[in-house]
């Protein structure tokens, strides 16, 4: 067990990454407060876990609904000791195809919705001197592709938010960190290879952009994650994680 008796918070927890993090989290001992647009499966979700773990509903990207769930929760636990952003929003467009609008939801998501989520539940880790938060980035935030200006500005930002407030909280007792994920098979990938004239073609494609030749497994990237939220990382301040079958190391 390394979350004996934890209490942790997971944002986009109904569904690929975020599923397999409250599946490990809990199996390692932790109770987990599923935070997700999609209720319903992340209501599914946490009946199967059962003990304490927990549904909420929740839209990272509005204040008053962050800080109002960032409430019920403190008030039902006391304090959490992780806190997950992983919640994302995914767009393949050119800089020139891309709306105002799909601009907006992907910044607020991907974005917004981490430095909300630290607004609402870090102080009260910091009250306590102890406490973890883990934000899930991409490799698109380290390095250009193509149709990712806006998702890559997102996941870019976070990497860096990640290392500001790893500054800020350097003293604190509260730990910072951020995992980028390669290309990971989950329902975000699905969606992609969906919009593609040749879907077979387009994951043949994706299997080669990873140097280890295949695509990773939502089950991989919660192993990290699950190192970042454990004492095991407990040197680990403002650190940048790829977990990305070799994609960063070419
Ligand atoms: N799948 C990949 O290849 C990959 C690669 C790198 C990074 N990531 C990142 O990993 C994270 C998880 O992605 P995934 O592949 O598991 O995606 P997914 O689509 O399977 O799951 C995303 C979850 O986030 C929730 N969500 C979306 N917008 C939300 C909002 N505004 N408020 C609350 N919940 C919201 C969805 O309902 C869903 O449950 C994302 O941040 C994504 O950008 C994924």
């Amino acid at each position: 067990m390394r979350l004996p008796g934890f209490k942790c918070v997971v944002t986009g927890g109904a569904s690929g990454i975020g599923a397999a993090t409250v599946r490990r989290f809990v199996s390692e001992g932790a109770a987990v407060c599923i935070l997700d647009r999609d209720l319903a499966s992340a209501e599914q979700l946490a009946a199967e876990c059962g003990g304490e773990t927990f549904a909420l509903e929740l839209d990272v990207r509005l204040e008053p609904s962050v800080q109002q769930v960032a409430d019920a929760v403190l008030s039902r636990w006391g304090s959490v000791d992780v806190l997950v952003n992983n919640a994302g929003s995914e767009l393949n467009k050119t800089y020139d195809q891309t709306t105002l609008d799909e601009w907006d939801r992907v910044l607020d998501t991907d974005l917004k919705g981490p430095w909300l989520l630290c607004k609402y539940f870090v102080p009260s880790m910091v009250a306590r001197g102890s406490g973890s938060v883990i934000n899930v980035s991409s490799l698109n935030g380290l390095v250009g592709f193509p149709l990712s200006t806006a998702y890559g500005s997102a996941k870019g930002g976070l990497v860096v938010f990640t290392k500001d407030m790893a500054i800020e909280l350097a003293t604190s007792g509260v730990r910072i960190n951020c995992v980028c994920p390669g290309v990971i098979q989950t329902p975000m990938m699905e969606r992609w290879t969906d919009l593609m004239p040749d879907k077979e073609e387009a994951k043949a494609m994706l299997r080669g952009v990873m140097p280890i030749g295949r695509m990773g497994t939502a089950e991989e990237v919660a192993g990290a994650i699950l190192f970042f939220a454990s004492e095991d990382s407990s040197l680990c301040q403002g650190a940048v994680l790829s977990v990305d079958g070799g994609f960063t190391a070419q």
